[in-house]
């Protein structure tokens, strides 16, 4: 028995190890981010060539947002530069072909339109001096480029960078747990970032604020929804928090093994609870995206993948926390 307790424990411990030096190892650096501005520049340069008319790239999600690793993929968005973009569904998926075209005459490799998904999209792929940078391309979502700066801002609220290290940390854990890639069923890591800020809101102590109810609250609509989320405020000391990204880790953890699916609504963007009833939501798992009130980020679990993700909640945390009780060991390896 404490042969197995030993070999067990040295596995967690290495598992900690490692993702901990990985989420150390991976945190976006100056170097990626000069390769991803030489790679919007070809993705620039090989549209201008196809299409006549003025457009503009604008970078969005976790290259921009705080919460991104050197592998994390470029997601862009392409628009007309006059602004005034086409929203039929035949133009949008046009446009991305022409795009297509483009990225393979200007020979981008694994480039494929995927233009059956709800945003029409290209995959690209492209090689620069570290490697090899995957991105995706698709029409301009203006709400989009206002979620990235919500999270960008939630980001910057600890002075430490605890947050992006807890962010990175939990999107890492969830790709290791198999269920963080919304194109194979589970969620999204933008879905995780929301239960992350979430939670934070939610502690006893909460480390974050309600962006979107603080400031002198203003009406800013963008596609129908109110996307004003306060950015004025000062940032408060970090100071107060005494609590470990580990800590952090393992509460979150425990918050959604133990959260209310059946009633309750995951979102960030009013301190009150949220009900399923309330929104007229029957899927398993209801995760509210902060602008799109209609956007269910969890409309795509099944009831398989919701048992698959509630197991990896309740046995991570049990994992993570023998650990803890164990050796001390999370504490002093991954304090922020
Ligand atoms: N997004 C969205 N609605 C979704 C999924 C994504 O609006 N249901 C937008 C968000 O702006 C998000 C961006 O797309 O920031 C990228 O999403 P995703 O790839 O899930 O997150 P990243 O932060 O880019 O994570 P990764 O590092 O795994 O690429
Ligand atoms: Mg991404």
């Amino acid at each position: 028995d404490r042969i197995i307790c030993m070999l067990f424990g040295t596995c967690q411990t290495f598992l900690l190890e490692w993702l901990s030096f990985l989420v150390e190892n991976e945190k976006i650096s100056n170097a990626r981010h000069k390769e991803l501005h030489f790679v919007k520049t070809r993705l620039q340069d090989a549209i201008r060539k196809k299409l006549k008319n003025d457009f503009r790239l604008d970078a969005f999600g976790s290259s921009e947002n705080g919460f991104g690793s050197n592998k994390s993929d470029y997601d862009v968005f392409f628009r007309y530069g006059n602004d005034n973009y086409e929203r039929s569904s035949e133009m949008q998926i046009q446009t991305i072909i022409n795009i297509e075209q483009a990225l393979r005459a200007a020979r981008f490799s694994r480039v494929m339109s995927i233009t059956t998904a709800k945003v029409p999209i290209v995959k690209f792929a492209i090689r620069v001096e570290s490697g090899e940078i995957e991105g995706d391309i698709s029409y301009y979502n203006e709400l989009a480029l206002h979620n990235t700066q919500l999270l960008k801002r939630y980001c910057s609220w600890t002075k430490d960078e605890t947050l992006s290290k807890l962010g990175m940390f939990i999107k890492k854990w969830a790709k290791n747990c198999e269920i963080g890639d919304a194109s194979k069923g589970s969620l999204s890591s933008y879905a995780y970032i929301i239960l992350l800020i979430h939670f934070l809101q939610r502690l006893p102590d909460p480390l974050l604020p309600v962006l979107q109810e603080m400031g002198e609250k203003r009406t800013i609509q963008v596609d129908g929804w109110d996307v004003y989320f306060c950015d004025d405020e000062p940032m408060p000391s970090w100071s107060q928090c005494t609590l470990s990204v580990s800590e952090l880790f393992l509460q979150f953890l425990e918050y959604f093994a133990k959260f209310d699916w059946q009633n309750q609504v995951v979102q960030i963007r009013q301190t009150n609870k949220l009900t399923k009833i309330e929104k007229g939501w029957k899927k398993l798992m209801c995760i509210e995206d902060p602008f799109d009130l209609d956007h269910n980020l969890g409309s795509g679990i099944s009831p398989r993948m919701f048992a698959f993700i509630m197991k990896s909640f309740v046995t991570s945390r049990e994992v993570f926390f023998t650990l803890k009780e164990r050796e001390g060991f999370v504490r002093s390896n991954m304090a922020a």
